[in-house]
């Protein structure tokens, strides 16, 4: 039997690695799912706040229905929220599905896309499925981006940048004032995507007025989620904001129900319930710091983090990651992200956060 042969860019894409799943770990290390931290995929440990569970609840009641495929209320409520017009939004099945919708509308073969190494894999994904080249910038600065060299690296075929701000896996964070000098910097013909999922978690002081810059920059993309400090992760809810025009472009290739109802009822309530994401970047920024003063105690080497993750240097990890899963605590390798000497940790809740810190003593002394 012959399987019909698929596009050879595709046939050559690596697939996404997701964080391995709980109920995994548990059947094949026949462990109780219920004694298993996953601190893996960069999730609120809290969950969503009772603000959400009510929207979530009273959402049920119309599960007949197709969803609002323009999402008005919700574009309504972040519009308002950030100072732009719901026509500069655009909402996404999670931010991935924006950064794929940008790559849809804007690449075709023989066009190329820049990224720094150690960012988001999602980047070289997007870049390849539409059969356009990344171009990986390299070597990273301090782990973190280095906008000179990136700059450097738009060639005439480039179409998008994408700078991750914090960036992931890494935490690193650019300053705003670096950000914009480098979306100044970008010929207007090419997009720059900055992807924020990880904003939230940022001191309020060192957050970019990054919407505004979309009314001064038509090539910008802010892209943003609910599934990190808004604790919405499994109902998959993301947008963009940016010019217009472009988001009229990236609607034409959006699936008409692309993010469904109970996504929808949820973001809003969230977006409405400011003290609980405050509590919540509170409660990260305390549990970063344990996790930190663990590495440290350990004599491990870590990089500093803005984000709800912290980067540690384990060595051999591989085998420590192996150690930790066995110790019932799942966390991320970073090796397909060339970084095979790191582990990457969620900050947890406090109990979460001790647990991670005992297994990685035992996993590194055992
Ligand atoms: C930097 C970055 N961007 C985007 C995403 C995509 O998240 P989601 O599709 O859940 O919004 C992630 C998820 O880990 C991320 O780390």
């Amino acid at each position: 039997m012959t399987t019909p042969v698929a596009l050879d860019y595709v046939a050559r894409l690596a697939p996404y690695v997701p964080g391995k799943p709980i109920e995994d770990v548990a059947r094949e290390l026949r462990l109780d799912p219920s004694t298993i931290v996953k601190l893996a995929s960069n999730e609120n440990p809290r969950g969503p706040g009772p603000a959400v569970r009510r929207a979530l609840s009273a959402a049920t009641e119309e599960l007949m229905r197709y969803p609002d495929g323009n999402g008005f209320a919700l574009k309504a409520a972040l519009a308002s929220r950030y100072g732009v017009t719901p026509d500069e939004i655009v909402l996404g099945n999670g931010s991935n599905d924006v950064l794929e919708l940008v790559t849809h509308a804007f690449l075709r073969p023989g066009d190329s896309a820049v990224y720094s190494r150690h960012a988001f894999a999602v980047y070289p994904i997007a870049t390849q499925a539409r059969g356009a080249a990344g171009i990986e910038v390299a070597p990273a600065r301090d782990l973190g981006h280095d906008l000179a060299a990136m700059r450097a690296a738009i060639a005439p075929s480039t179409r998008i940048v994408f700078v991750a701000n914090p960036n992931n896996p890494t935490g690193t964070w650019l300053a705003p004032a670096a950000v914009e000098a480098f979306i100044s910097s970008v010929p207007e013909d090419v997009l720059v995507v900055l992807d924020e999922a990880y904003n939230e978690y940022l001191e309020p002081e060192q957050c970019a007025p990054s919407a505004a810059w979309t009314r001064k920059h038509a090539n910008l993309i802010v892209s943003r989620t609910f599934s990190k400090a808004y604790g919405l992760a499994a109902l998959r809810v993301g947008y963009g904001i940016m010019n217009a025009q472009v988001a009229e472009m990236l609607n034409r290739v959006r699936q008409p129900f692309n993010v469904n109802a109970l996504a929808q009822a949820a973001a809003l309530a969230a977006l409405g319930d400011t003290a609980y994401v405050e509590e919540s970047r509170a409660l990260n920024t305390a549990g970063r710091a344990t996790l930190e003063e663990g590495f440290r105690r350990l004599g491990l080497a870590y990089v500093p983090s803005h984000a709800n993750f912290v980067m540690v240097k384990v060595g051999d990890a591989g085998r420590i990651y192996q150690r930790l899963l066995e110790q019932g605590v799942i966390v991320r390798p970073v090796a397909n992200y060339a970084l095979p000497e790191w582990l990457r940790v969620t900050v947890g809740v406090r109990t979460e956060n001790r647990r991670v810190l005992e297994a990685l003593e035992r996993a590194l002394t055992g």
